[in-house]
């Protein structure tokens, strides 16, 4: 099958790799019947987090409704969830927005804030923590400060933030991301990258070592030096890293596509995903050596485009394109509420993979996700989420849209700042 996208491109879907279990399952599997155990949080503690100064909750693995008024600390609770997972959360904040305005030197020395959690992954726990801290890095002629997030894993340092991943996992669904089909191709590519470190720890690292080589790579070539050789090895590097982080994509897409087909939802729209980069496209047909032959000799000869101004081509350019399949209508020309299905669509297919390929269930946060949805489709998320016992986080204003879940999930007011769990909803 082949959709087109708004400027008129072709997108193949192809039909690749599928781990054991994803490809054994029949039309009467059930997740459930695989994955016996419940995985999530039980407890989770604040310190100097955004509105909170000190905040401890626990939490059966159910859905959690928190309702509240705008402004009120709702957001806030799930950006911390999300702080158990690599990367800058799901607000994508610089780390010191999120220490607490006017915060007394209540931490350690030099912590601006932190985040520490009792996990549940089936039959085993952990305590996952994470925090922020100042640290001073002497220069030639000053000291600059800057900020540090560590990682803890039961008591022991963690030696990157991926191994997090091994523990906790939360996908996430935000007002930010209505507009994600819309304008430039960037947080598409961060939700996509996501997606695939999810699956592939090490595709974390993969996009921080790129990004830091190919920022070395601009500044040396934008200062006028002409440093051949130095350039050169960053090249061979960069090469050999974006060529594995476009195959990981390209795993990532297949295995979705395939599930989506073999087990497609019978309330939210069919997807079809796709990947708009060249060095991806050229893995269709080629060897990943000679891809990374070509990708070498190309950033060689973009050095020109870095002072013209030109971009340079590659996987940080990348788009991850989404069509509903039915409709076959690129995401961007959907409605609002149609986008919000896709997505829906698209991490509802990754939890289920998810289960199915690590062995445990990911933790949803899903922040005013009820918005665009009817009372149809909005029973229907429930549903699933009860059908997969998932603990799933969810925001509103109102709560009397959650009645459904009267006496399976658990219900918190907040109100400026404080949390307190109702009975009974
Ligand atoms: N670093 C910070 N220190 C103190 N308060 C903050 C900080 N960052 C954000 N806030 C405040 O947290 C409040 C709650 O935000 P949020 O969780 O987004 O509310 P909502 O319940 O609407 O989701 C806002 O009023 C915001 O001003
Ligand atoms: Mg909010």
């Amino acid at each position: 099958m082949s959709l087109k996208d708004v400027k008129g491109a072709v997108f193949e879907v192809a039909p690749l790799l599928m781990s054991k279990k994803e490809s054994a399952m029949g039309s009467a599997f059930k997740i459930s019947e695989v994955i016996k155990e419940k995985s999530g949080m039980k407890r989770l503690t604040l310190t100097d987090f955004r509105n909170y100064e000190s905040l401890r909750l626990e939490f059966d693995i159910c859905p959690i409704v928190m309702t509240g008024k705008n402004g009120s600390g709702k957001t806030n609770i799930l950006e911390a969830v999300s702080f158990l997972s690599p990367g800058r959360g799901l607000r994508g904040a610089k780390m010191a927005d999120i220490r607490r305005l006017n915060a007394s030197q209540g931490l350690a020395r030099g912590v601006l804030w932190a985040v520490s959690a009792n996990v549940q992954k089936n039959d085993e726990d952990y305590v996952l923590s994470t925090a922020v801290q100042k640290s001073e890095k002497e220069g030639q002629n000053d000291v600059h400060s800057f900020e540090r997030r560590t990682v803890l894993i039961d008591g022991q340092k963690a030696t990157t933030q991926a191994e997090l991943g091994k523990y906790f996992s939360a996908i996430w669904l935000t007002p930010q991301m209505d507009r994600i089909f819309l304008g430039g191709p960037q947080p598409r590519r961060s939700f996509l990258d996501r997606m695939v470190y999810a699956f592939d720890l090490e595709h974390a690292k993969r996009t921080a070592t790129f990004e830091h080589l190919y920022k070395e790579w601009y500044r040396i070539i934008k200062s006028g030096r002409s440093d051949n050789l130095w350039l050169l090895g960053l090249e061979e590097q960069m090469a050999a890293v974006g060529v594995s982080i476009a195959a990981a994509r390209r795993e990532l897409v297949a295995r979705l596509n395939t599930f989506t087909k073999n087990e497609p939802d019978d309330v939210f729209p069919d997807v079809m995903l796709a990947l708009d980069g060249k060095i991806e496209q050229m893995l269709d047909e080629n060897a990943a050596i000679d891809v990374e032959d070509f990708y070498k000799q190309n950033l060689y000869e973009s050095r020109k485009n870095v002072f013209s101004g030109d971009g340079v081509e590659g996987v940080n350019k990348t788009d991850f394109k989404v069509f509903d399949k039915k409709k076959q209508m690129p995401a961007e020309l959907c409605s609002t509420g149609e986008q919000k299905l896709l997505l829906i669509s698209i991490i509802l297919a990754q939890t289920k993979c998810q289960m199915l390929d690590k062995g445990f269930a990911p933790v949803l946060l899903l922040d005013e996700v009820t918005a665009h949805l009817d009372s149809i489709k909005r029973n229907a998320l429930l549903e699933k989420i009860k059908e997969l016992r998932l603990q799933a986080f969810i925001t509103a204003t109102d709560e009397q849209i959650f009645k459904t879940l009267k006496n399976e999930a658990q219900f918190f007011e907040v109100k400026s700042g404080v949390v307190s769990e109702k009975s009974g909803g």
